[in-house]
């Protein structure tokens, strides 16, 4: 197992050959607002080096299995319509311009921060979105199954038994009713934190903090909140912390713990890479909902995986195990951490949509065209009219340069080789970590 660090996802250009894109343009003498960010195009923290990473992440090969209902049949006008009305808006591209039809509101901002991103990844790879007609639907809950006429519709989640094509979600861009920063600034601002408390100091537990009433799962999580279990749970009153704009709740400053638990939320919960780039060891309750790049993490090398059905215990196990191995732990904290800060920078995010859009855009069996009701999707159209921290987001995520550069190559489809080699790994370290379970339980017995 190496933690060697991903090398940095291009070369960077001399300040002078930069293509800026263009300051927003919104009138009346306002041009621009917001803190600027502090950043050049590419993660400030990635580490220097001449040579730049040619391939994608691992997790680019899922675009591949997300597509395969279609790679037959193609993609027609008449599926894409049928999908019409689960969406909440129909995304068109033609020659390089984007429109949007929106059907209905969604919660909070999540569509208007998602088309931000649409809108920055146009500007940031400019004429190489190709032409394409999807629908795009902002709720959590995955819904579409395998049919002879499967419809394609996108979202930011699914799980085993659907095939709904997923698709990063609007908090890369931030979330600013629960204020959490988008996640190139929360990143610098996280290892900044970090940095002031290695991992021996900090308190010997696992922790997680949450709203608990999405899911069974996150209530069940409450009954770990013991010193037995080594477990500090926290419970985050969802509505005083909406009253209070949630500016209690700064995740830079919840990295304190030696290990950090995820649990789904609804379905897929936002917060895992958050909890990943904490530099602690993550305990990821099993659960069958996957985003994006969820698929890329590996059991017992990014994280330690828990049985939901003995989750208490099974905490325990992992916090008495790595307090036993502070190697080993520290070796999984820098290969999770690794994985949120390198190959889910944002620089990986965009390519994960280019290249997800242009394999999809190459299975229509029809030229899209602009719908009569869509307007033309533009940064301006979002910022301008936005104020407070809406606005302010979206200038901290704002693309500043044209990309110089190619995107990451895209790694082939997985073969039914690998994929099994990767479940028989997999089997072997829950096989492993079962074991380590048993044996601490039976330590805690006598
Ligand atoms: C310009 O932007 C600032 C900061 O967002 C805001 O306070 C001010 O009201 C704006 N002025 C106009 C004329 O829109
Ligand atoms: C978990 O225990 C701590 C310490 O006793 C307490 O402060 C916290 O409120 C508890 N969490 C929940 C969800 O009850």
């Amino acid at each position: 197992m190496s933690s060697r660090r991903r090398p940095p996802h291009h070369v960077l250009s001399p300040e002078a050959d930069l293509v800026p894109i263009p300051a927003l343009a919104c009138g009346g003498g306002n041009t621009s607002s917001g803190t600027p960010p502090a950043d050049a195009p590419s993660s400030s923290s990635a580490p220097a080096a001449s040579e730049a990473n040619s391939e994608c992440p691992e997790y680019f090969r899922f675009i591949h299995s997300d597509l395969s209902p279609w790679r037959e049949t193609g993609i027609t006008l008449e599926a894409v319509e049928r999908a019409r009305a689960k969406a909440a808006f129909r995304l068109v591209v033609v020659d390089g311009r984007a429109y949007v039809e929106t059907y209905h509101r969604v919660f909070q901002t999540r569509d208007t921060f998602t088309q931000w991103g649409i809108a920055q990844l146009l500007a940031r790879y400019p004429g190489r979105v190709p032409d394409l007609d999807l629908m795009f639907n902002c709720e959590d809950m995955p819904e579409v199954r395998r049919t002879t006429t499967t419809m394609p519709l996108f979202r930011y989640c699914k799980d085993g038994d659907t095939v709904d094509i997923v698709f990063p979600d609007w908090s890369f861009w931030g979330w600013p009713e629960v204020n959490i920063r988008p996640w190139t600034p929360l990143l610098d601002e996280m290892a900044a934190n970090m940095a002031r408390l290695p991992w021996p100091r900090r308190e010997p537990y696992a922790y997680w903090k949450g709203n608990p009433g999405v899911s069974p799962e996150r209530r069940d999580l409450l009954r770990c909140n013991k010193t037995w279990f080594k477990a500090h749970v926290f419970a985050q009153n969802w509505g005083a912390a909406t009253r209070a704009g949630f500016t209690g709740s700064n995740l830079a400053e919840q990295c304190r713990y030696r290990y950090k638990i995820y649990v789904r939320g609804r379905s897929w919960s936002v917060s895992e890479k958050y909890i990943l780039a904490c530099d602690s060891p993550v305990l990821l309750v099993d659960t069958p909902f996957q985003d994006f790049f969820s698929r890329g993490l590996v059991a017992g090398k990014h994280y330690w995986p828990i049985d939901p059905k003995r989750k208490c215990h099974a905490i325990r196990a992992a916090v008495d195990w790595g307090n036993a191995h502070p190697d080993e732990a520290l070796q999984m904290a820098q290969q999770g951490s690794g994985f949120a800060r390198d190959d889910l920078s944002m620089d990986y995010v965009y390519d994960y949509m280019l290249h997800l859009l242009t394999q999809y855009a190459a299975l229509l069996r029809y030229k899209p065209t602009v719908p009569e009701k869509a307007v033309e999707l533009s940064a301006e159209a979002l910022a301008c009219p936005a104020q407070g921290r809406v606005r302010d987001f979206m200038m901290q995520s704002r693309e500043r340069f044209v990309a110089g550069y190619d995107p990451c190559v895209l790694p082939p489809p997985f073969t039914a080789d690998e994929l099994s080699q990767m479940a028989t790994r997999e089997q072997e370290v829950r096989a492993r970590v079962r074991k380590i379970t048993t044996m601490d339980d039976m330590d805690h017995h006598t």
